[in-house]
């Protein structure tokens, strides 16, 4: 890590952020309904700078925290942390066979361009495969991006209703807090975990922002997001 960090805990409405490392935290705390997680892929996105961030990162301040993936045994309590769980990545990490995959087609902006043209979601439990296709480009998402790998919120808000009736949503490698956005406009509870301080600060006034702004989407469980709301 770039900075010295020590616990923190901050409650914001129906939300409670942890700043440390996930390994340390998650020992503490009751399982959730749902994990909706985005770990580290181990592809250098932490960068932040071409392919992959699209985020102007100075010389020196890669964080260096996509350097590799998560250990087995840190996926292991990742995945167990919840009732249900959504792992972003989850073709990276050998999770096991899975019939339940998430794809995210990034529509007509990453086509044929020198991106991924989609990503896949890992699921714990047993259903149909789902495709959403959501171009986070044509939607201005990334006009504010403060995280290299900054995930829409109506790709977490997706994911969640996805898990069905979870209303403790938890997320160890939340980064920026697009799950928690997400889980806060959808009137559920979150826990997330961040390691770096930066994202950790960015996590709490993106939250702090939403709980403000109070719920938008319909709370029913597994209903498609209506991406025609501006969210992000
Ligand atoms: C792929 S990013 C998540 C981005 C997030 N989905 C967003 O929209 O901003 C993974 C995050 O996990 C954090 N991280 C890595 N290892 C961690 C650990 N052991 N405990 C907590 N956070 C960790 C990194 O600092 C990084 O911000």
């Amino acid at each position: 890590m770039a900075e010295t960090t020590q616990m923190r805990v901050e409650h914001i409405g129906d939300a409670t952020l942890y700043l440390g490392d996930c390994m340390e935290v998650l020992p503490q705390l009751a399982k959730a309904d749902a994990v909706i997680t985005d770990p580290p892929y181990g592809i250098g996105a932490s960068a932040g700078t071409g392919k992959y961030g699209r985020l102007k990162i100075e010389a020196g301040q890669d964080l260096g925290w996509d350097n590799c993936v998560p250990a087995e045994e840190a996926l292991r309590a990742v995945v167990t942390a919840g009732e249900r769980a959504v792992v972003f990545g989850g073709n990276y990490f050998g999770l096991g066979p899975s019939r339940n995959f998430l794809i995210w087609d990034k529509g007509a902006g990453f086509k044929n361009r020198d991106f991924a043209e989609c990503e896949m979601a890992w699921c714990s439990w047993d259903a149909n495969a789902r495709v959403l296709t959501y171009d986070p480009l044509a939607r201005g998402d990334y006009r504010d991006k403060q995280h290299p790998t900054q995930k829409p919120v109506a790709v977490m808000a997706w994911a969640i209703q996805h898990a069905g009736k979870a209303d403790l949503i938890l997320d160890p490698y939340m980064g920026s807090g697009s799950t928690g956005v997400a889980a806060i406009k959808l009137g559920r509870k979150f826990i997330g975990i961040e390691r770096e301080p930066r994202y950790f600060d960015i996590a709490c006034r993106r939250i702090e922002q939403a709980t403000k702004q109070g719920q938008l989407f319909e709370p029913a469980a597994a209903q498609p997001v209506q991406m025609g709301l501006e969210v992000g």
